[in-house]
């Protein structure tokens, strides 16, 4: 892991168009490739990835693009723990410990239940196995709860530094906002022609706010299409826009050089980049695994991608959905270029896991998960 970068090329294209720019750690490998994709082409459309399954050797997916701004600045650069919270498969959570493991930073998690499949076992015998100390709640509705409860009545002798859902916060936006001027150098120099759509997962709402802003800034007219994990009531246009806002002001308090005038909306309209939030594939609810998930895992692995069923592979389920529609609708449509951006870490994380880990957990997994 490499630490510290300002101003040099590690330190990535939004680094040098800030006028007063925060720090950032340079963890990620990046830029990430976009890859195309034939296997799931349809009939009009011609399909590419971008691979943030290999952004990092140690925890890649989009976590990482986050973190090493968050983790660089207050309130989280001194050696406090810090306290986050997510599911029991939480990647956010996942990638916080293993990026603070080295750094013997300890991760305080206030951890709720989702519903239980291998993928979702393994996350958590890593995060177990990683040392963090989890805080069980029974679920999403009850964080506040937890919270309170972490802050008085159970408060460690260290208590952690609070970091949002997903680190999601206005400067982990960035690390996404980054993401779109990676692409657009992508399509410069001719590594793929530009997308009409983009899809991307969406949760906490921090990676496509960054994304849809960073897009606007390189000039990129595309529609990017947004598949929620979430139900409606944890993400819609409204969560969406205070994520926009918020990052926003971050961007222009850093000092964005060649920054449009006027706020996100005016920016986003300016360069032609469009939005749809899509709830279709959601199912029963956060994190369970649909059909149209399952098959689309199952595809994906076929070709040598790894997926998990709380996001990614309910997002490609979406793009063979709406994809297939449109070529079986009518054979005059016109054939369109369309990115599907994989957030989800590649790495195997078997050899991570300390075999007693159920013994330290103290959340009860059930039996044949
Ligand atoms: C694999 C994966 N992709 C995408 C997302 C969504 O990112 P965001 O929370 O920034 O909306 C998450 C969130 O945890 C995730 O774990």
């Amino acid at each position: 892991m490499t630490s510290d970068s300002a101003g040099d090329d590690a330190a990535g294209p939004l680094y040098s168009r800030l006028g007063s720019p925060p720090r950032r750690l340079s963890w990620a490998a990046l830029p990430t490739a976009v890859e195309r994709a034939p296997w799931l082409d349809t009939g009009t459309t011609t399909v590419w990835i971008k691979r943030d399954d290999r952004s990092s050797a140690i925890y890649g997916g989009g976590k990482i693009r986050k973190l090493q701004w968050v983790l660089a600045n207050p309130p989280y650069d001194d050696d406090a723990p810090v306290l986050s919270v997510g599911g029991t498969g939480s990647h956010h959570l996942l990638a916080l410990a293993l990026l603070l493991a080295p750094l013997r930073r300890e991760l305080h998690a206030l951890v709720f239940e989702q519903p239980w499949t291998e993928h979702v076992r393994t996350n958590l015998a890593v995060l177990v196995s990683s040392g963090a100390q989890l805080w069980p709640v029974k679920s999403r509705p009850q964080l506040g709860w937890a919270w309170l409860s972490y802050q008085i009545w159970r408060r460690p002798a260290r208590p952690g530094t609070y970091m949002a859902a997903g680190a999601s916060t206005a400067l982990g936006c960035f690390g996404f906002v980054e993401a779109g001027l990676e692409l657009a150098a992508q399509i410069d120099r001719g590594d793929m022609p530009r997308p009409d759509v983009i899809y991307l997962t969406a949760g906490s709402a921090g990676s496509c706010a960054g994304l849809l802003l960073g897009l606007a800034i390189a000039r990129v007219p595309v529609h990017v299409h947004l598949v929620t994990s979430v139900e409606r009531w944890a993400f819609n246009t409204v969560m969406l826009q205070r994520k926009l806002l918020a990052a926003h002001g971050e961007l222009v308090r850093a000092g964005l050089v060649d920054a449009p005038a006027g706020g996100p909306g005016r920016w986003l309209y300016a360069a032609g980049v469009t939005f749809a939030i899509d709830h279709g594939e959601i199912g029963r609810g956060y994190g369970s695994p649909t059909p149209a998930a399952l098959a689309s895992l199952a595809i994906a692995a076929e070709h040598g991608i790894a997926l998990e069923t709380t996001y990614t592979a309910k997002c490609l389920a979406a793009l063979r959905r709406i994809e297939a529609v449109r070529t079986g609708a009518s054979r005059n449509e016109p054939s369109r270029n369309v990115l599907w951006w994989n957030t989800h870490a590649g790495n195997d994380l078997s050899a991570r896991i300390d075999p007693d880990w159920r013994a330290r957990c103290p959340i009860v997994v059930p039996p044949g998960v």
